[in-house]
């Protein structure tokens, strides 16, 4: 699997179109309304928070600065979700935002007020990797300048700000690196490390002995904000329906129950989904998609034929499908169909997050069951009125997104492929096309937002994968590929 992941589009995407440029005077739209109540409600609790308790040190001015600073703090922030990244601002991203932003704030503050604890120890990595996992790493590297600036002037301490900063950076970016839960603490020695050589920079700087203990307090400051992490991040998986990439190499685990048993009760589809994922993942790499996700929904999008695996062409073996053989076309079609809605049903069973359980949805669009409703017309003929194509079509939706596009024509090259007696360079180079063509043509590809350059991209990629397998095992036996038909 590739190690490099792409940033999950966590939260429903929203189409850009919508959201023709930031303008200063959309921000005062009604619609927006409670977006300011989001954004007062913030600057307040921060301001609670970083004001309390009362002491008599504290002036009135001092106090002006500090909401003055978080005011500011919340507009910047709000302006960068605004400008980059747009399907965050819904409740949902902003609730989650709101409560990662604020519990921060407590911790420093706690930590701040109390004598006995350095202010090195401050879990600012807790919220970069957590920021980085579950929105982006480079929205979690601002929070994380703006808390080491509104830290540092709290506790008084300029020497805490380059800490802060490059801890946080640091966790943020060990996240992006992260493939199993496990791996948090590793990011948690990264931040530990990162912050006892700035301690030690600083104090070289500033030529002042520093303790040894701050040094400690650095490291173990690493420690505590990934164990956190590691601790609080299922349950923001679970309450807010986010899959994060953890989460998806978790599912890509080909081990697990679902696979396991697709493995075993319906092996040939099992290694029809592994070939899709394959080319699929090269797809999605072409494209800028994200590949985890499609690899993840590509093992998943045929699961539902564990229920009646005979039925489908490539657990049947060699020669034509003995059940189908025996049953009229349109309830074989309607058998063939029911993969999808059992997939869905399977998927939600196994508590399969929402974007993998879409991709099963949507891997067959609208599309036609030809060879069945080819067979139907054949037995009533071509003219009789009772055979609706529409019966012999897969339910929908066609795909919404990139991803659940290339799973769609992944799973269709890679039957075609399958069942193809021309297994050159040129034959599958004209195949893809042909697959290709047909989707598009069959306007499957209408609601995804995938352009022609990047279908011309993702087909080349499948071109690829597909000369490599022909150049590592050979070809089939021509007389087997004869007599299959193909139903994907
Ligand atoms: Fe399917
Ligand atoms: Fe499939």
């Amino acid at each position: 699997m590739k190690k490099r992941l792409k940033i999950v589009k966590r939260f429903e995407k929203r189409e850009k179109s919508n959201y023709p440029g930031f303008k200063i005077r959309n921000i005062f739209a009604r619609s927006h309304l409670w977006k300011w109540a989001w954004g007062a409600g913030l600057i307040s609790s921060l301001s609670l928070v970083f004001l309390l308790p009362p002491t008599s040190e504290i002036t009135f001015f001092n106090k002006l600065g500090m909401i003055i600073l978080i005011t500011f703090f919340v507009i910047i922030f709000f302006i960068y979700l605004w400008r980059f990244w747009v399907q965050f601002l819904i409740p949902k991203p902003l609730s989650l935002c709101a409560i990662l932003i604020i519990s921060m704030a407590l911790m420093g503050r706690i930590i701040i007020l109390l004598p006995q604890v350095s202010n090195y120890f401050i879990p600012i990595a807790f919220l970069s990797i957590l920021g980085s996992l579950l929105f982006a790493p480079s929205l979690s590297v601002l929070v994380t300048l703006l808390f080491s600036i509104l830290f540092s002037i709290n506790a008084a301490s300029l020497n805490l700000m380059p800490v802060l900063v490059m801890g946080g950076i640091v966790g943020a970016y060990s996240a992006t690196f992260v493939h199993q839960r496990t791996d948090l603490t590793k990011g948690g020695l990264y931040v530990g490390t990162s912050n006892v050589l700035i301690i030690l920079a600083v104090g070289l700087l500033a030529s002042y002995s520093f303790d040894h203990w701050d040094l400690l307090w650095g490291m173990g400051g690493g420690f505590f904000s990934s164990i956190l992490a590691l601790t609080v991040l299922p349950y923001l998986e679970t309450y807010f329906g986010i899959t994060t990439d953890i989460k998806l190499l978790e599912l890509g685990n080909l081990n697990l129950p679902l696979l396991n048993r697709l493995s075993i009760e319906a092996p040939g589809t099992y290694h029809h989904t592994i070939m899709v994922a394959s080319l699929a993942e090269a797809g999605a790499e072409a494209v800028g998609a994200n590949p985890l996700l499609v690899r993840v929904g590509a093992y998943y999008h045929d699961v539902g034929k564990i229920l009646r695996p005979h039925f489908f062409f490539e657990n049947a073996g060699a020669g034509k499908n003995s059940y189908h053989s025996k049953m009229a076309p349109n309830l074989s079609s309607m058998i063939v169909i029911s993969h999808v809605k059992d997939g869905i049903e399977l998927a939600q069973r196994n508590r399969l997050p929402q974007v993998v359980i879409d991709i099963i949805g949507q891997h067959h669009g609208t599309g036609l069951i030809a060879y069945f409703y080819r067979e139907a017309l054949k037995e009533r003929g071509e003219e009789n009125e009772s055979i609706h194509e529409e019966n012999f079509r897969y339910p929908g939706p066609k795909p919404r997104t990139k991803e659940s596009a290339i799973v769609m024509l992944a799973d269709s090259v890679e039957a075609a492929f399958r069942f193809s007696p021309q297994k050159t360079l040129k034959g599958i180079h004209s195949q893809v096309k042909k697959v290709v063509n047909n989707k598009l043509k069959d306007n499957q590809l209408d609601e995804c937002d995938l352009t022609l350059g990047e279908i011309a991209r993702i087909s080349d990629a499948f071109v690829r994968i597909l000369a490599g397998v022909i150049h590592t095992r050979g070809r089939y036996p021509e007389e087997m590929l004869k007599s299959q038909s193909v139903v994907g």
